[in-house]
């Protein structure tokens, strides 16, 4: 078992890393006081005994699965629920599920009376290696996602790679694609792709990425919860990832590959990264992607960045980039450049 810990202003966390992290950790948490799950109809199936073992006589509130539902009327919903079960200021909440689980139970322990206990059991990739850790909570609203949250720290994660067992491959896929935004920030997390590159869709090696996609999340959340600065770094590849999710119905791993990849090669032709470094990036990413994406409508694509919530009220495109090894930038276009350069960096 691995401990990583996070110490923010408003709280210090710790991050546990191992097959057994639950026969160890969770037994400790769960006594003592009320608990509350909220978990997904997929996680509640598939670990019905998982749940009958390690939360008997608790109250679990099962969302239908799916982003479609990580909504305000499933928060209020949540919240209801959470008031019926008596629960208190002690009392504490056990996210156990994908992103979309622990940004809205997340986000129901934010709000209950100002905040009660929250402990994220992350059971996707995705979650495992990124969105469990760094105390982002959120819904939808009206169409644009994650308008609505707060910053609220977990107390623990408990990150179980057994769970992954069960992960359908383009929920893998969907985790490949914030690994590879990790390459793009850490060296370590580079040469480990890079060496490895023939089993970047292999789970036994993907998982062995775990801690250090978190060491260095907790590093950068330490350094900036809030987003001023440093958590920036992040959103590598996500300005046109995100135009080309609104628009394509790829996932959002396989939609932030994409940006990535035209992310990458747009810095490098503008002389914003270092050639020699990030054709070795842009090797890694283009390795990553398997699905395919139509960009005959890439103009209207480049529209939906310009919502983007990273921009500035200057009305640039501003995106994220590698810069060179260990090292990135904010890259911002004027929004006809932007369109411009993506349309060449298509056809690449
Ligand atoms: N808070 C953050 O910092 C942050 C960061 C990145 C993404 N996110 C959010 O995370 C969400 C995406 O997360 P996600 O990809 O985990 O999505 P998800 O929670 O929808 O899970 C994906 C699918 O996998 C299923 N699933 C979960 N665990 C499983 C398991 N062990 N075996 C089989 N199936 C399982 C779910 O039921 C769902 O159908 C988005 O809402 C995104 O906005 C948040
Ligand atoms: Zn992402």
């Amino acid at each position: 078992m691995q401990v990583i810990r996070l110490k923010t202003p408003s709280m210090q966390g710790q991050i546990y890393i191992g097959k057994d992290v639950i026969e160890n950790r969770l037994p400790l948490l769960v006594q003592g006081q009320k608990n509350f799950v909220v978990t997904d109809s997929n996680v509640k199936n598939l670990y019905e005994k998982w749940f009958e073992t390690h939360f008997p006589n608790t109250e679990i509130f099962v969302l239908p699965a799916g982003e479609e539902h990580k909504t305000f009327s499933s928060l209020n919903a949540i919240l209801e629920k959470m008031a019926g079960a008596g629960l208190h200021r002690s009392s504490r909440v056990f996210a156990v599920g994908g992103g979309v689980v622990g940004d809205i139970g997340g986000l129901a322990a934010a709000l209950y009376m100002r905040g009660i206990s929250l402990v994220q059991i992350p059971t996707t990739l995705l979650s495992q290696v990124d969105s469990s850790v760094g105390g982002k909570t959120a819904v939808d609203l009206g169409g644009v996602k994650n308008i609505v949250g707060a910053f609220y720290q977990p107390q623990e994660v408990l990150i179980d790679p057994a769970f992954l067992q069960t992960l359908p491959n383009r929920e893998i896929e969907c985790g490949l694609g914030e690994i590879v935004k990790y390459a793009a920030l850490s060296g370590e997390i580079f040469d480990l792709l890079e060496s490895n590159i023939e089993r970047l869709r292999d789970l036994e090696f993907l998982q062995t990425l775990i801690p250090a996609c978190v060491s260095h999340k907790a590093r950068v959340v330490e350094a900036d919860e809030k987003e001023t600065g440093e958590r920036k770094s992040l959103n590598v590849g996500h300005t046109t990832g995100h135009a080309i999710e609104l628009s394509s119905g790829l996932s959002h791993g396989e939609s932030v590959l994409y940006g990535m990849l035209l992310e990458t090669r747009m810095a490098i032709e503008a002389g914003v990264c270092e050639r020699e470094y990030g054709e070795r990036l842009f090797a890694i990413v283009q390795r990553a992607i398997s699905a395919k994406v139509d960009f005959s409508n890439i103009e209207r694509d480049a529209e939906k960045a310009k919502s983007d919530k990273k921009n500035n009220d200057d009305g640039k495109i501003a995106m994220s980039v590698a810069k060179a090894k260990n090292q990135w930038t904010v890259f911002s276009l004027p929004f006809d450049e932007y369109k411009a350069e993506l349309k060449k960096a298509i056809e690449f």
